[in-house]
């Protein structure tokens, strides 16, 4: 990949000199028109950041973002989306401009990025939400469908069986001439909706640099992983800190960076030398503590490219993929059960759900002589038991102390 241009400077000179249908995605990060100035300390306190967002009227900030987006989609490919980031100050501003310039037919979504805040200094809700506008330059726009999880409410039965409206255009599990449910396909996942829950920047956050308003990379990349393929082109025109062009960079595209402020132009620099990125959580559904599933066992059905299922006894997941358009069942046994008693409780669950094939992930060393117990033997043709990744490290040190002392 090509060293990452960032430019200083003001966008609305600097992108009429990029080459026209040359970009993929533009990711627009504006002043929000809060008409106030943005100041934040660097994390060692040795430089202050700041950026000015106040304007003489709103026709003025609207001139100047009409200019950004007409130059934004002079320069997007036929196939390219434009990504404007906004709150509500000036979002519905923001969202009749981007009709005028691209089309209304081209408005795709309004994507809600939500996030958890703990106080409010002024009377009414607590803002917890900013907005980003998103439109495509074409009808044959790229768009990549992305699956997230399901609810921690959403029944096993709703994940494994066909849906279809009933005579009173009710939605009904689907049922074949002789009343059995019938299967739906292999499940990926619910398709990713305009509401995402992503974590804002906490101060201690790895990726924090102490920028004002600076995005988090995981809400970046989905904006890549959506509307782009490796070897994409991303133009940021208000850079800032660069988190835009480091999460291209993390993810193989290239990017141009603009931004009229120096200090912006240097750090963004620094930060595409070393691209840190945070291990957050991102969830689908709302905070971590929502669910039940430890966080090894979320790691574990990660492994398996599982689809975790929430409240059921007997099991934790289903793989992505079907084997014999059968769903494959797993379990991963609890601290308290012996592998013979996961063993059951998975085949309880499982047997009226037509699953041919299940798998138990074994997670306790001690229970290594159960192996040969009925239930398990009996069902040995379709259950495939794995060891964990502790337990295997643990059978294999448990080895080598042996041989050592031998
Ligand atoms: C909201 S901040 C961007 C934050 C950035 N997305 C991040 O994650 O760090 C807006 C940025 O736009 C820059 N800016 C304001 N007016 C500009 C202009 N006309 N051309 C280029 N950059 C501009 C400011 O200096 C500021 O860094």
């Amino acid at each position: 990949m090509t060293a990452t241009p960032v430019y200083h400077g003001d966008c609305r000179k600097i992108i009429p000199t990029l080459k026209p249908e040359s970009i993929d995605v533009v990711y627009l990060d504006p002043p929000f028109f809060t008409q106030k100035q943005h100041s934040l300390k660097s994390r060692d306190n040795s430089t202050e950041y700041s950026f000015q967002d106040t304007w003489a009227s709103l026709d003025e900030y609207r001139d100047c973002m009409r200019e950004v987006l007409h130059e934004s989609h002079r320069v997007l490919k036929r196939e390219g989306s434009i990504f404007l980031h906004c709150d509500t100050t000036a979002s519905h501003h923001l969202r009749l401009l981007l009709d005028e310039v691209f089309g209304a037919e081209y408005f795709q979504s309004e994507i809600i990025w939500s996030y958890k805040r703990w106080s409010n200094n002024k009377k009414g809700l607590l803002s917890a939400h900013q907005t980003i506008l998103f439109y495509s330059k074409t009808a044959d726009f790229l768009f990549n469908t992305l699956y997230g999880e399901y609810s921690p409410t959403t029944n096993i039965d709703q994940i494994l069986q066909s849906r279809s409206r009933n005579e009173h255009g009710k939605a009904a599990y689907k049922r074949d001439v002789e009343g059995n449910v019938v299967l739906a396909d292999a499940k990926k996942g619910v398709p990713l909706s305009d509401v995402w829950h992503i974590p804002f920047l906490n101060p201690k956050a790895r990726e924090r640099v102490g920028y004002p308003t600076q995005k988090p990379i995981a809400l970046m990349e989905r904006i890549l992983a959506i509307a782009s393929n490796e070897g994409a082109t991303v133009l940021d025109p208000f850079c800032g800190s660069g988190s835009m062009l480091v999460a291209a960079q993390l993810n193989n595209r290239a990017s141009i960076g603009i931004d009229i402020a120096q200090e912006a132009v240097r750090l963004s620099e620094q930060r595409l030398e070393i691209p840190i990125k945070s291990r957050s959580a991102v969830l689908e559904d709302g905070t971590a503590s929502f669910f039940v599933k430890s966080p090894i066992e979320r790691r574990i059905l990660e492994a398996f490219d599982a689809v975790p299922v929430e409240r059921n006894n007997g099991i934790d997941g289903f793989l992505k993929m079907y084997i014999d358009e059968s769903p494959i069942a797993i379990r991963i046994q609890k601290p308290h059960e012996t592998l013979d008693e996961a063993a059951q409780r998975l085949l309880g669950a499982t047997q009226a759900r037509h699953c041919k094939y299940l798998i138990l992930v074994r997670t306790m060393t001690e229970n290594s002589a159960l192996f040969a117990t009925d239930t398990i033997a009996r069902s040995r043709d379709n259950l495939l038991i794995v060891d964990s990744f502790d337990v295997v490290v643990q059978n294999w040190t448990q080895q080598k102390t042996l041989q050592i002392n031998q």
